[in-house]
């Protein structure tokens, strides 16, 4: 959470920096600022809201070349100008930018007024830029040394950008938790939370990784170490292109991600089926084979929608591959001293790759002797370095906030590893093995198909329940994590309370709630538990509910007595999730558009939650 940019070199970085801020706002909108030299001295303007309110404020003749900025989610004080980043030191000869929590500040901040400093804000930053001012002046040390000191005393995540009053040549940076990256151009250096920013200016990145710290300026880069190692830089070639990060026609990049999801789908399969030889081929899966053969079970770790995809995914490899599979919520798991032996192989879910908690379960479940194995979207992120071995989605760039088309990759991921572990296990047949990877081939083509079916069906529906209160969403098997995902898609783009359910459970307690303004959506497109749901159908009706149903094709049951329905292709059951998460999302994505809310930036959410 949270988005950080700098810019040191020959060019005004400041519109550098406005840009670079706009493109990691999924990263957190809550206000943002910048610090750059003005009249020889650090200036900084911030404000509550997005960078566009920032960008008014800005004197639009001013210009430096030298620039931190800060996009904020709120964690420690309300979303108000004065809790906005950069910081200033209680006398003003540094300023800070900062991505993440310092969780000893309270007795940090103890100190620093006993030693009497004063604070303007409500935050943990201030607490650390004073505290470096502090040992600044006390140890008489160059700032980067300073930097380094003070990082021992400091307990958290974080990512920093100091800039100084006395040097305004340089920047430091510092990295532990939360993601940073330098972007190197030819006689300036650019940095920011993910490349996004400077992709347009250099492709060349260098990674920082925890407890490291660099001196910038202009034509001068030097890395150590917290524990004072030097280090020399690893240049890394990005392989991402400008396009993929832009909006590219679409109204919004939510809507772009869900119709890029059968683009995405074939990135990720691409090259990993092999028919004429039966095989999967998953480098991460087969530099781990011996692991995966002599484990009893996996454990899959992840937060929001990424769990979510674990869940489908237990449902694919225990029903495929036959080994037992446990889904954890990461911030649970990493927290109730859970039991793992050390033939368990743990996966988890990420797309960012930077979440706190998953990162955090997966250095426990490291530490304990398992298996890590890293399921994530982005190159270079935190998991996907930290994990023994891994899987890609090639979903490319996700930039809305709600996430659409890493859960399809995430779920085509799945199926690979379940029919992998299947054909060491010797628990797929020919034929089946042959049947589902035919279908997952051209699964895309379906999902294009949905897509493209399903858009004015789906606007109209979405117009009779855009003013629901609340809704219902039921499936059975492997649509009942669907049916979780349809609802959080709902509630956290367009704010209606919207709850999940294994269709047979809503007799348990949520029956309580239908009424004739309550709509259901049920996911029956299933023959293994066609007649249970249609049962499940009918008692919503017996109660005046109102139906949204996802069928398959020349449906004549359920979309009879439904309200509403939407016929989806037939595919194998364990693909299923693929197309009939397509609906849901669209429904969600339609209903907040009528609402008018804002889908890309939903209130208080962002993209990448680097805080635990
Ligand atoms: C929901 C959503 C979040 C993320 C979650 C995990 O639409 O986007 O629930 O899925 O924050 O993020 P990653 O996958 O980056 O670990």
């Amino acid at each position: 959470m949270c988005g950080i940019v700098g810019y040191i070199g020959e060019q005004n970085g400041i519109p550098i920096a406005i840009e670079g801020l706009k493109r990691l706002e999924y990263r957190g909108y809550d206000s943002a600022g910048l610090c750059y030299f003005k009249n020889k001295k650090l200036h900084i303007s911030k404000k509550k809201g997005k960078v566009a309110d920032l960008e008014e404020l800005i004197n639009k003749k001013d210009s430096s070349s030298i620039v931190m900025g800060h996009t904020r989610w709120a964690t420690h004080g309300k979303p108000i100008d004065k809790n906005a980043h950069p910081h200033f030191s209680m006398n003003k000869k540094l300023a800070i930018v900062h991505n993440g929590i310092i969780e000893n500040y309270d007795s940090l901040k103890e100190g620093l007024i006993q030693k009497g400093y004063k604070f303007r804000s409500d935050t943990d930053t201030e607490v650390l830029i004073n505290l470096i001012e502090y040992i600044h002046s006390d140890l008489k040390l160059s700032l980067s040394e300073t930097i380094q000191q003070t990082l021992t005393q400091v307990v958290g995540a974080f990512s920093i950008l100091v800039m100084s009053n006395e040097d305004p040549e340089t920047i430091i940076i510092a990295k532990n938790g939360s993601p940073l990256v330098i972007g190197v151009g030819k006689e300036e250096y650019y940095i920011a939370s993910d490349p996004s920013p400077f992709l347009k200016y250099t492709k060349k990145a260098i990674y920082l990784d925890d407890g490291e710290i660099a001196e910038i300026s202009r034509n001068k880069l030097s890395i150590l170490t917290i524990d004072q190692k030097i280090k020399s830089p690893v240049i890394k070639q990005l392989t991402m292109e400008l396009e993929e990060i832009e909006k590219g026609g679409y109204e919004t990049f939510m809507l772009k991600e869900i119709y890029e999801q059968p683009k995405s789908i074939v990135d990720t399969l691409r090259g990993r089926i092999l028919q004429e030889t039966q095989t999967i081929k998953l480098r991460g899966f087969n530099e781990s084979i011996e692991n995966f053969k002599n484990s009893k079970r996996i454990i899959i770790v992840g937060c929001g929608t990424s769990w979510l995809a674990g869940l489908v995914a237990e449902y694919i490899i225990e029903g495929l591959a036959k080994l037992p599979v446990e889904v954890e919520y990461a911030s649970e798991f990493r927290y109730r001293d859970p039991v793992i032996y050390k033939n368990d192989i743990v996966i988890a879910f990420s797309q960012s790759g930077e979440t706190a908690d998953t990162l955090s379960a997966l250095k426990l479940a490291k530490e304990k002797g398992a298996l890590v194995y890293g399921i994530c979207n982005v190159v270079g992120s935190s998991i996907s370095r930290l994990v023994n071995v891994g899987t890609f989605t090639h979903a490319g760039p996700e930039i809305g906030v709600a996430s659409t088309k890493a859960f399809t990759a995430q779920v085509s991921v799945s199926i690979l590893i379940a029919l992998a572990l299947a054909k060491i296990k010797n628990n797929i047949s020919k034929n089946d093995f042959n049947q589902i990877t035919n279908e997952l081939k051209s699964i895309h083509q379906k999902m294009q198909f949905t897509l493209s079916k399903c858009r004015d069906n789906i606007k109209e529906i979405a117009k009779k329940y855009k003013n629901a209160k609340n809704a219902l969403y039921l499936g059975r098997g492997v649509s009942f994590p669907v049916a979780l995902e349809g609802a959080l898609k709902l509630k956290e783009i367009s704010y209606i309370h919207a709850e999940g359910y294994p269709a047979a459970e809503m007799k348990h307690g949520p029956i309580a709630l239908i009424d004739e303004n309550m709509p259901t959506i049920i996911i029956a497109t299933n023959r293994r538990n066609y007649e249970k749901i249609f049962a499940n159908a009918q008692e919503i009706k017996a109660r005046n509910g109102k139906l949204i149903a996802i069928v398959s094709e020349g449906d004549n049951q359920i979309s009879k007595i439904a309200d509403d329905f939407i016929e989806v292709p037939k595919t194998n059951y364990y693909l299923s999730p693929l197309i009939n998460i397509i609906p849901l999302q669209l429904f969600s994505y339609h209903i907040a558009k009528m609402r008018g809310c804002n889908v890309d930036q939903p209130r208080n959410l962002a993209k990448s939650v680097t805080v635990e």
